[in-house]
């Protein structure tokens, strides 16, 4: 019987962290259900002390997502291990991550206190930690750049208070596979309780080391991946999920330990986690880049028709690539729809099919054929679109030439009632931006604006991200249109309909101080 390695994933975490702008709750509950589904053995989701949206959305995910232990992160205080300990009661299983910086540079510079200090503290923080449950993982951030004397000492000590995974993080991406792995030997060869944990790497991808570092250190004996979908984090982003995982199957004979990951649901998560982070997949990436499973050279073309393992050690449907395209248009009914949905692994409880039927024949009547990346596109447009917003947008006519100023007129129901707005800018799109903000009577500050294809050649629907500023906070937009003026409007909206959203929370919040 080989060896399990447990997969434990953080992309809405240590991945989320590093967004520009925060996922709303919505995007997060909807990315764990995904997540889950991969079977994944441990998902972290969040950091409830770090604010209550995070609170919230750890405690929605706990109650409501069934499968994976939950886990929240702590850092070894008491506030921080009540916060999560209260934040994940809903959970079936679940579990607290706490951690202290233990590298000499971080413990002189940051902390300013001893290793034996912060040994105490991670040794109260464990034990309050237990006191919630019995699954409790401790980490020595910046292990990487600790010598492994000291790491022996707060490890040993962890154990006995009661921390049943030991976390030993490459926090800046900086060690070497072979200096990794002689890490792992070493704590394994002089803590004298290790048996009584399990062993744990989170790499950092700062040096592009952050998978080979997770495979030498499993080759070592650690039996816990810490990663994220697609690679996304901090920084240069963590050990990719897909890559590890796929590694650990494709080369089971020669590692010789399983994962318990379904790889056919790798392809759906990574898009997903790449559309709703608005950080999209390079082409090259391994197992989900588009170039993945593509062969360009004749030489290679040639080969893989004469047979596919000459240029091909894996198949595409392994990773969940769809294998054939199917066409749908305006006569395709909502079964065809539902049939070709459960092919590319979605669940009916993943959408509305009847918003979802409304908007393929809103599209086939503009596009004639919709294909399978466009009805992808509409099952998230349809969960972000929210049914009480308070922005609405109800027509945008926009018109513009090389020789004058261009001008557009926007027409949006607010609580309602229509209100409309023409304005004139550079191009089409600032004048449309112009009109929105007279209708709304807001400023906000586009800091980042992104216009995408989603699907091939120029009957591509345009899928636009905004990243705009509004109070000295960050909001994401998407909008989605055959028609990119309108993709860019839709985006907006989005924007101001997150604003007024979090304008609402905040007065709720103070009217509550208040009474
Ligand atoms: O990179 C790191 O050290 C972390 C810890 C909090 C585990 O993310
Ligand atoms: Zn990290």
């Amino acid at each position: 019987m080989q060896d399990k390695v447990w997969i434990f994933d953080t992309t809405l975490r240590d991945g989320e962290q590093a967004l520009k702008a925060s996922l709303t709750e919505e995007d997060k509950i909807q990315l764990a259900h995904t997540i889950s589904r991969l079977n994944v053995d441990v998902m972290e989701v969040g950091f409830p002390v770090s604010s209550p949206a995070d609170f919230r959305a750890v405690q929605r995910i706990a109650a409501e997502v069934k499968g994976p232990a939950i886990c929240g992160l702590a850092r070894a205080v008491s506030k921080d291990i009540d916060a999560c300990g209260e934040a994940l009661k809903g959970a079936e299983q679940r579990r607290i991550h706490t951690f202290i910086a233990t590298s000499p540079l971080h413990l002189e510079h940051k902390l300013r206190m001893s290793l034996d200090d912060a040994t105490n503290m991670a040794i109260k923080a464990i034990s309050q930690a237990r006191k919630y449950t019995d699954d409790v993982e401790f980490s020595c951030e910046d292990a990487g750049r600790t010598p492994h004397a000291d790491l022996c000492r707060i490890v040993e000590a962890a154990i006995n208070a009661g921390a049943s995974t030991i976390n030993l993080p490459d926090t800046v991406g900086y060690v070497t596979p072979d200096e990794y792995a002689a890490m792992i030997y070493h704590i394994r060869n002089n803590v004298p309780n290790i048996d009584k944990a399990r062993l744990s790497v989170h790499c950092h991808n700062d040096l592009g080391l952050a998978v080979a570092n997770s495979i030498a250190a499993v080759q070592a004996g650690a039996r816990q991946i810490e990663c994220t979908i697609n690679g996304i984090g901090e920084r240069a982003g963590n050990c990719s999920l897909e890559e590890v995982a796929m590694i650990m199957k494709m080369r089971q004979d020669h590692l010789k330990v399983h994962t318990d990951i379904r790889s056919e649901e790798i392809y759906r998560a990574s898009r997903q986690v790449a559309k709703i982070c608005n950080m999209p997949v390079q082409p090259n990436k391994a197992i989900v880049g588009e170039n993945a499973f593509a062969h360009s050279s004749g030489i290679h073309q040639d080969g893989v028709l004469k047979a596919q393992n000459t240029y091909e050690i894996m198949a595409p449907e392994t990773v969940g690539v769809p294998s054939n395209q199917l066409n749908m248009t305006s006569r395709s009914g909502r079964h065809v729809i539902e049939h070709r949905l459960t092919e590319l692994g979605y669940q009916k409880s993943d959408y509305d099919m009847d918003s979802l039927y409304e908007s393929f024949l809103a599209l086939a009547d503009q596009k004639g054929t919709v294909y399978d990346y466009d009805l992808e596109a509409m099952i998230y447009f349809n969960q972000i679109k929210d049914k009480d917003e308070r922005y609405q947008l109800q027509f945008v006519n926009a018109s513009s030439n090389s020789q004058s100023i261009a001008s557009a007129t926007v027409g949006i129901a607010l609580n309602g009632e229509l209100k409309q707005e023409a304005a004139t800018g550079n191009g089409p799109v600032e004048a449309a931006f112009v009109a929105i903000e007279r209708i709304t009577g807001m400023a906000v500050e586009v800091v980042e604006y992104n216009l995408d294809a989603t699907g091939k050649g120029a009957s591509s629907l345009g899928q636009v991200d905004i990243i705009a500023k509004f109070d000295g906070k960050q909001y994401h937009g998407v909008g989605l249109a055959a028609d990119i003026v309108e993709a860019s409007v839709r985006a907006m909206i989005r924007v101001y309909n997150l604003i007024d959203r979090a304008q609402k929370v905040s007065s709720l919040k103070q009217q509550r101080k208040a009474g």
